[in-house]
């Protein structure tokens, strides 16, 4: 079965093809293998704007979907005609941008006489680990950390999603973000503010950890960016713009706050659950600091941590093929050739059925 998918939830346009099932020398594959990938980021597009802008989204999302969905196939020596079922992601995110990709997803299997599949974003970043050389088994806790999204899930298996906790308000990714744009790092600002990390002191502000007590395994990073609004300002009291060096300490102090919080609720996730198995994926799962206190907390109490390859912790259309190959081989969903598609901008992953 070669399932071609397709994501453009956001900023990203994606397109992959992957192989399940028999493989061409007969021998039955364990798991989806990913047969060709390509992305396309509209981040430079967005970055003048500060943010993403939706409308701008959606027509390049038009723009770009069939030119990468033809070099995913002639990369993976691959034609039309044996694509067996077009994925989409159908939520959540940007209505207009979902409905780019489902559009082409549908209007593309039609034409071909195959069925689709809608797909949740979420569970695409949450499988994504399986892509990767150091697959993880089920179950497991996952850590889904996004610029939309922060969570903790009980994973039991394909489809089977149960929600430990969440933010109540910003999620990680948008912590790291906006900070970032305080300390005038652009957009998205995660990657820019881990890299200056790196040459500042982590101790060098108290920032709060929010949460980090409340014996739940929710999270809360709304009040870290004020905090990071408020030292940038005492720091400023002056009028000047900011050395090198106290952007490089806030910068690092920043993400010590979040990477703590992420770790220690990680950790209390599963030891609430007894389970010995962590998956960290989405964006933020991409963040130096928050592999190295993981990979370094796991081994002392018996411990895995997985993770996606890094190019693919960030939005693509190789978890999103995959997610819908896991599902078609758990019988977990059915493909369908009624091309009248939906798609959910906000959609719960523990509602993806
Ligand atoms: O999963 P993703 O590509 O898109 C969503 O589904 O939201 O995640 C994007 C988020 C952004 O907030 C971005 O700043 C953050 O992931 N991010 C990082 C890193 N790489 C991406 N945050 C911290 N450190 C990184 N290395
Ligand atoms: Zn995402």
């Amino acid at each position: 079965m070669n399932v071609l998918g397709i994501e453009s939830s956001c900023d990203e346009t994606g397109v992959a093809l992957v192989s399940a099932g028999a493989q061409p020398d007969g021998s039955a594959a364990r798991l989806p293998v990913l047969r060709a990938h390509a992305l396309h980021s509209q981040v430079q597009m967005h970055e003048a704007y500060g943010g993403v802008v939706p409308e701008l989204a959606s027509r390049d999302h038009i723009r770009r979907v069939l030119p990468l969905a033809r070099q995913v196939l002639a990369e993976a020596g691959a034609t039309l005609a044996e694509v067996d079922v077009v994925a989409f992601t159908r939520g959540p995110g940007l209505a207009g941008a979902l409905l780019v990709g489902a559009g082409v997803a549908c209007a593309l299997a039609a034409a071909l006489g195959k069925p689709t599949l809608g797909v949740h974003h979420l569970e695409g970043h949450l499988l994504s680990p399986f892509l990767s050389a150091d697959a993880p088994e089920f179950p497991f806790v996952a850590l889904l950390v996004s610029g939309g999204h922060t969570q903790l899930m009980r994973v039991e298996g394909v489809g089977r999603y149960e929600l430990l906790g969440e933010t109540i308000d910003d999620a990680a990714g948008e912590a790291f973000d906006k900070s970032a744009k305080l300390l005038g790092l652009g957009y998205p600002g995660g990657p820019a503010l881990s890299r200056l990390a790196l040459s500042g002191n982590p101790a060098a502000y108290a920032l709060p950890r929010p949460l980090l007590h409340s014996g739940n395994l929710d999270f809360s990073f709304a009040g870290l960016k004020t905090a990071v609004l408020t030292q940038h300002r005492r720091l400023q009291a002056g009028g000047e713009p900011l050395g090198e060096t106290l952007r490089a300490d806030l910068a690092a102090s920043t993400q010590a706050a979040i990477v703590e919080v992420l770790v220690k609720k990680s950790l209390a996730a599963l030891k609430h659950t007894g389970l010995k198995r962590l998956v960290v994926s989405g964006g933020v799962g991409a963040n130096s600091a928050l592999r190295e206190q993981l990979n370094a907390a796991a081994p002392r109490r018996g411990l895995r941590v997985h993770y996606p390859e890094l190019s693919l912790c960030t939005d693509n259309g190789a978890m999103i093929a995959l997610a819908a190959a896991m599902r078609l081989q758990a019988g977990c969903a059915q493909a369908s050739c009624d091309y009248a598609f939906d798609v959910k901008p906000r959609w719960p992953l523990d509602q993806a059925g």
